[in-house]
Order: structure tokens, then sequence, then C-alpha cells
């Protein structure tokens, strides 16, 4: 037998992972592992009503984080690909954060142009009576559907891009979703005039509950794996709705590093609630590993300064000048801005107080002693 035989049966005496794809949380859902929630014959329902009878009316998907807005959406888009023909610009504000950069996205243009000017070439582009010109083939019947999703919606600073569509009639094939998982972005950042013109039907994603999560991670389990104990599934699912907030992006890196191995079967309860809690912490690193250099100084006073105080507590009045201090020289409005992202990738939040006639906000660190650790090895590494 020669050497990578041996090394390739040996491999598979030990190994019990049939399929990596399966365990990695950032790529899409395939048809063997995808599981129905609900909600998602909901937005079916709109797009067909949308593409058969042109009903369109823009949703806005609400859920918190790791409930599968994102990923749920991508797989019903290209499900419905397979039977109508449409364009999707699938945006992340986290990368564009501003209407003029979306359209920009969108249209695929390079240079920086006058805000009216890129208006005009955003609406060549996705309006109806471009297309009616180009191609006078295109009927009125015939419409070119698009369809643009702005993840992460509540980190766009302006609201242009809202009035742009629904206010003007050129778009009327255009449907917008909009995704996010603040609360706050429906109840207080869209503005009522806003409201009124977008007219969205709110879905919302509950979290899931331990039967779903169960659900979710035997399809993984059955599919990724050669061998794999439904009690200890049933179990990882239990601990991820009680302790981990029913991210399920934590039960499924526990899965696979449970079974990972073919003698998984001696493993103790508490070996598998510190499994899951390294497993978490690991999602975090690889989180905090993706921040640039500024969101990284900034968890780190973040850090320090509740360190160091009595109550263990960092105000935002404190840690704007430390901030500066630091050479982050930003306007208030970035350095909020900064904070607010920092909340959405679940590693802090904030709450809102009161002080002598102010609005303060308290910051409260979402990390284990390791991420902090993890944070000054990075930031040491970076030379600061
Ligand atoms: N119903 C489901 N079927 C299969 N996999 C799922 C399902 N729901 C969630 N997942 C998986 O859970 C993980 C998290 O999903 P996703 O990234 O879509 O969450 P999210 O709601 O967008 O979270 P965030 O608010 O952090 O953006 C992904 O790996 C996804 O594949
Ligand atoms: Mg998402």
């Amino acid at each position: 037998m020669s050497d990578i035989e041996l090394l390739k049966e040996r491999f598979h005496n030990s190994n019990n992972i049939k399929d990596d794809y399966v365990f990695n949380i950032d790529k899409d859902i395939k048809k063997e592992f995808f599981v129905k929630r609900k909600e998602v014959e909901n937005i079916q329902s709109k797009l067909l009503e949308f593409f058969e009878i042109g009903k369109r009316q823009h949703l806005l998907i609400y859920g918190g984080v790791g409930t599968g807005k994102t990923k749920l959406l991508k797989y019903i888009l290209d499900d419905a690909h397979t039977v109508y023909n449409f364009k999707v610009h699938f945006i992340n504000c986290r990368n564009y954060n501003t209407s003029y950069q979306v359209m920009k996205k969108i249209i695929g243009e390079q240079k920086k142009l006058p805000a009216d000017i890129m208006f005009q070439k955003f609406q060549l582009c996705l309006g109806k009576s471009q297309k009616r010109i180009s191609n006078p083939k295109i009927e009125k019947k015939d419409k070119e559907i698009k369809i643009i999703v702005l993840d992460e919606v509540d980190l766009l600073k302006d609201d242009t891009i809202f009035y742009n569509i629904t206010r003007d009639e050129e778009f009327s094939d255009v449907l917008l979703i909009m995704i996010t998982n603040k609360q706050y972005f429906y109840d207080n950042i869209l503005t009522n005039d806003v409201k009124s013109s977008l007219q969205y039907q709110l879905i919302v994603f509950d979290a899931y509950n331990a039967t779903e999560i169960i659900d979710i991670l035997l399809k993984r389990c059955e599919h990724g794996l050669h061998n794999y104990d439904k009690s200890v599934v049933n179990y990882i699912a239990g601990i991820n709705t009680k302790l981990h907030n029913s991210d399920v992006r934590v039960g499924i890196k526990t899965c696979e590093e449970i079974f990972r191995k073919k003698d998984f079967s001696k493993i103790s309860k508490d070996e598998l609630e510190s499994c899951m809690m390294l497993e978490r912490i690991k999602i975090k690193n690889d989180i905090i590993k993706s921040l640039t250099d500024n969101k990284l100084i900034l968890l780190l006073l973040i850090h320090d300064i509740s360190s160091s105080d009595p109550e263990r507590i960092c105000r935002s009045n404190k840690l704007y000048p430390r901030y500066k201090l630091e050479g982050y020289d930003v306007a208030k409005s970035y350095f909020f801005q900064y904070l607010n992202e920092l909340e959405k990738l679940d590693l802090l939040y904030l709450i809102q107080r009161r002080e002598k006639r102010s609005n303060v906000l308290e910051v409260h660190l979402k990390l284990e002693e390791e991420n902090i650790e993890k944070l000054k090895e990075i930031i040491k590494a970076k030379g600061y």
C-alpha cells in the first residue's frame, strides 16, 4: 500500500465528516438542509402576488441574530429564479451605507458623480421607460421585475432611496426587501412619511425554539456526517435555546466539533456545554478578526474604561474623548454609528440614560475573557 493510501485509510477510519460545506455557516443554504419556517411561505406568497398579478408590497424582515433572515431570503429568491425571470440586487448596508452608495453599486458605476446625475443614471437603469426605449419588445405587461434587497438596512444613514423608489412611478416594477435585527429601525428610524409611502409589510422571524433548532441540526448532521447521536443533537438544541439566545450558528458549529471524530460517544454534558461556549467564542473571534482598526481600538477602550470603573460601566461621554485622544478624531455621529455597528454584530449592547439633562449611552461589552484576549492579540500584532 502506498503512503497516501495508508493515510487515506487512517483518515476515513477516524474522520466522521461526509461534507464540510454543511457546517460552514457562511455558505448559502442548500435544498438538502433547508428547514422551512412559516415566515418563508409568507414571503413567497408576497412574491407570487407581485410576479403573477403585479401587486407590489415592499417587505421588512425583522428578527434576532441567527434567525435565518439573510440566508433564507437568498434561498427563497434562488428558488423563485427557477420559475420567474427577475433581477436581484442583494446589498449589505454595512458595505454600502448611504443611498448614494447603494445606487452607485446597483448601476455598477465606478466614478464619483454629482448626486443628481447618479440618480438620473439610477432611474435609467431601473426605471420603466428606458427599458422600453432600448428594447421595444418589452410591452407594458412584460415587466422587467427588479428586486432590491437591503440587508442590515438599519446601517443606512439616510432614507433618500426609499423616497426615490416609492414616490416615482418610474420605479413601480421595483420591489424593496429590507432586513434588520433592530426593532428601533421601524419603531424610531423610519419617518412616518417614509412609512406611509413605503407601505411595507412587516415579517417577523421569531427566535427558533428547541424543536425548530433540532430540525435544523438533524438535517445538517444527516447530510454532513457518517454517524451521529440524535439524543446529543437534542441536548445541543436545548442548550442552544437556553444559553445561546437561539443563535443556531452556535448549534451548527457545535455539531461539527462534537461529531467530527468517529469516537464521539464518550462526551459528557459538561464537556458538551463547554464545547458550545467555545464555539460561541470562536464565532465572536472570527467577527473580531474582521473588524477595522478603528473598531478594534474602540472595543479595547470600552473594555479598559469599564474595567477601571467602580460600577464596571463605560459611558459614551467618557468614551468619546478617550477615542479622540487615541487619534480617532471623528465627528460624534460617526462615533455613535461605530457603536451601533458593533451592537449589531452582537459584540456589545447599548442602554440610553438621561443624565443631567442630556442623553448618555451606557456601553456594555458582550465578550468573554477569551474574546478580549483575542482582541488584544490582534491589536498587538498590528503594532499598536
Ligand atoms: N431554516 C433554516 N434552515 C437551514 N439553515 C438555517 C435556517 N435558519 C438559519 N439557518 C442557518 O443559520 C445561520 C444563520 O443564518 P443567517 O445568517 O441567515 O441569520 P441572520 O438572521 O441573517 O443573522 P444576522 O442578524 O446576524 O444577520 C446560517 O448558517 C443559516 O444557514
Ligand atoms: Mg443576516
